[in-house]
């Protein structure tokens, strides 16, 4: 389905100032990786964009941010600490290491999702699976390994003073709970949302940003009813579909997955995934949506001794609500965004142009103001300093018009305006526009809006 393939894709991303690698003067972190002057931007977009949406937007949710380091019994409650891992075997022979489930998946198509360390050996006996690095059949046991990050709070290192990065931020809204019920005037439906880093010691990350140690979530828990759940569930998830659509991704790269029963976590009643076609597999996902029931909200009154319920104000009755969640990684939306984006094209004079066909709404730059030639260069900045007062613009003066075009087409700028010669006389500029290319002569007094309507999402 996807026309590029990936090495191309990244390799234009780290040319043009989208992503760098992490710590690169060290000679780099395993997968880890920095966003750079363009790809600050677009992450920043993507997150006003859902927090507009999501929080904003809405007439029921409210927005929060709470703190990475958590007291530990949090973990205890969420299931954590005892069952957040990932089965991992090694190589006898090479020392390599692999996940389980995903070595099981690789060489024979079938899934180990959900399946104990013992029946994931079993499978990899009765498969003959061999090692995708050195081709012998030699495995050790597979055993559980914890995805959380510890670390310590204060001087001493021990026990009682170890804490965990979050592997999600959604348990920072459950602790809340009644922090938000209290200093709000919600009833149900509600829901609160937040956005923010979370951690996960992921034993193979890779694809680039697809799975990382570090990323962002964007996580809305929507409380309900305990019988209106499957109603908040479907519209949910067609809330977040439309967001896709509305990024502009191509309808033939995403679907939507319902998870079969097997697949489920324990404590979901129904799972649905946003799916991307993405360049280096079939289907990857995106964001999640999961009905959670009341199970975070009775865990934690469980770990805590705290009520965290809700009084009904018709009936009085107490209760703790469902809860609905759409979970999203910033990097993931990102990754989906400019392999879509992505393209080339042959023009007439038979030069090639690398074209990112970005949503004006997410694009890092969103104009680009070029004198036709330098001794225009005082207007066309006046024009620039006025526009950058209400979107990110670029001043560029040096090279060719079409030198400009071209630069500004590779990283995704929707529109390039011209001030040249004529614009002395009539107070007009011509904006290009990236997509069609077409040129359209604009007042200047009228730019703002011009760009204003343009970069609606
Ligand atoms: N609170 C539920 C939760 O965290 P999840 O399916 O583990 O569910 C939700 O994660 C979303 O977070 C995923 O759909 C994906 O977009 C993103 N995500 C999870 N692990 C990630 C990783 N290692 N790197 C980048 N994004 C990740």
């Amino acid at each position: 389905m996807q026309k590029y393939n990936f090495e191309e894709i990244v390799s234009h991303l780290k040319n043009t100032g989208y992503v760098y690698q992490g710590s690169e003067i060290y000679g780099g972190l395993s997968n880890s990786w920095d966003f750079g002057i363009l790809g600050a931007y677009l992450k920043k977009n993507i997150k006003d964009l859902w927090w507009k949406e999501f929080i904003e937007k809405s007439p029921y949710n409210v927005g929060i941010d709470s703190a990475i380091l958590m007291n530990p019994r949090t973990w205890e409650a969420s299931g954590h600490l005892k069952g957040f891992s990932d089965a991992m075997v090694d190589c006898k022979a090479c020392k390599s290491r692999f996940r389980a489930d995903q070595l099981i998946e690789d060489a024979t198509g079938l899934s180990a999702e959900g399946k104990t360390c013992e029946e994931m050996d079993q499978m990899i006996k009765d498969h003959a699976i061999t090692c995708p690095k050195c081709g012998k059949q030699e495995f050790t046991n597979s055993r559980p390994f914890n995805l959380m990050f510890k670390t310590f709070i204060g001087t001493l290192e021990d026990a009682k003073s170890t804490v965990y990065l979050r592997p999600e931020t959604c348990q920072g809204i459950f602790v809340n709970f009644n922090n938000v019920l209290r200093t709000s005037r919600k009833k149900l439906p509600f829901g609160i949302g937040q956005i923010g880093k979370s951690f996960r010691n992921e034993i193979t990350p890779g694809n680039f940003i697809f799975r990382v140690r570090e990323f962002e979530q964007m996580e809305l828990e929507f409380f309900t009813y305990p019988n209106d759940d499957e109603r908040w569930f479907e519209y949910w998830v067609e809330k977040c579909l439309d967001f896709v659509k509305r990024m502009g991704i191509k309808e033939e790269n995403i679907r939507l997955r319902p998870h079969a029963k097997e697949e489920l976590s324990f404590y979901s009643k129904a799972t649905s995934d946003i799916e991307y076609a993405f360049p280096f597999t079939d289907w990857g996902e995106v964001w999640g949506i999961a009905d959670r029931t009341d199970y975070d909200l009775k865990r934690h009154m469980e770990y805590s001794g705290e009520k965290l319920v809700y009084r009904d104000p018709q009936t009085n009755e107490v209760f703790a609500p469902y809860c609905i969640e759409p979970s999203v990684g910033v990097e993931r939306l990102f990754l989906m965004a400019v392999c879509d984006a992505y393209d080339k094209e042959v023009l007439e004079n038979g030069e090639e142009r690398v074209v990112m066909h970005l949503h004006p709404a997410l694009a890092p730059v969103k104009a680009c103001i070029c004198p036709l030639v330098k001794k225009l260069s005082p207007q066309a900045k006046a024009l620039y300093e006025d526009l950058i007062n209400d979107f990110h613009c670029e001043f560029d003066e040096a090279g060719t018009v079409g030198k400009r075009y071209r630069r500004n087409d590779a990283i995704g700028t929707p529109y390039c305006i011209t001030y040249d010669f004529d614009s002395l006389e009539d107070n007009c500029v011509t904006i290009r526009d990236r997509d069609t290319m077409e040129q359209t002569r604009v007042k200047i007094s009228d730019v703002k809006d011009y760009l204003k309507e343009k970069l609606v999402f």
